[in-house]
């Protein structure tokens, strides 16, 4: 079955987890995934792996592929990229859990797709302490949110979030349905995790 009718079927089957019926726009992905271009040899950890849109991409460019690890709560998914990308290794749990499973392991990218505006606002938090914690020095976090969720009550306070922890820019790409925000984020000067 190919990725995006696998996608379509685990997010008809779990809506409130997958979060949308496509998978993310490669003008998208180019940018989340944009640090890989300079150096293709840096340590990727992706949370929210789907059925593989970014993880596709990474796989094609990056050169270490020990040095990836992705996070996805959905079984079908998990087991889907699992067997698309077996040089890649995947855990099956919550983006919460990053430190039960990596203990200090610090990566120079972090790339998310996980659908921020679904959680509540203590997930959120949790999420956002652990990518400041395995985020290497001088690295980039990059995420994205699309405009309808962005103007939500959660979606505000995720941009607030982002901007405690993180230098923050960002950026909208409108080759992306709906058109979306995309935030890259690097570890603020003095803030030591
Ligand atoms: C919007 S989809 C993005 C999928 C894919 N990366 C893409 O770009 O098309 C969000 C993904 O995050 C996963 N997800 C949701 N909550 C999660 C969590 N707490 N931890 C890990 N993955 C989660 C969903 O199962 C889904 O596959």
């Amino acid at each position: 079955m190919s990725a995006s009718l696998q996608f379509l079927k685990a997010a008809i089957k779990e809506p409130l987890q997958i979060s949308t019926l496509f998978q993310t726009a490669p003008a998208t992905v180019n940018r989340l995934l944009s640090p890989l271009k300079t150096d293709n040899h840096c340590s990727v950890l992706e949370l929210g792996v789907g059925a593989g849109a970014v993880t596709k991409r990474a796989h094609k460019v990056m050169k270490s592929k020990d040095k990836y690890l992705g996070f996805e709560i959905n079984t079908d998914l998990f087991n889907y990229v699992t067997g698309e990308y077996k040089d890649f290794q995947f855990v099956c749990a919550s983006a919460e859990s990053i430190s039960d499973y990596t203990k200090n392991r610090k990566f120079d990218l972090i790339v998310s797709t996980l659908p921020w505006s679904l959680f509540d606002d203590y997930m959120r938090k949790n999420i956002l302490n652990e990518i400041s914690k395995h985020l290497e020095k001088g690295g980039y976090f990059k995420t994205y949110m699309v405009c309808n969720a962005l103007i939500t009550r959660s979606g505000k306070l995720f941009r607030q979030q982002l901007e405690e922890r993180f230098e923050v820019t960002s950026r909208w790409v409108f080759l992306n349905a709906p058109p979306a925000k995309v935030f890259e984020c690097r570890a603020k000067v003095g803030k030591i995790h």
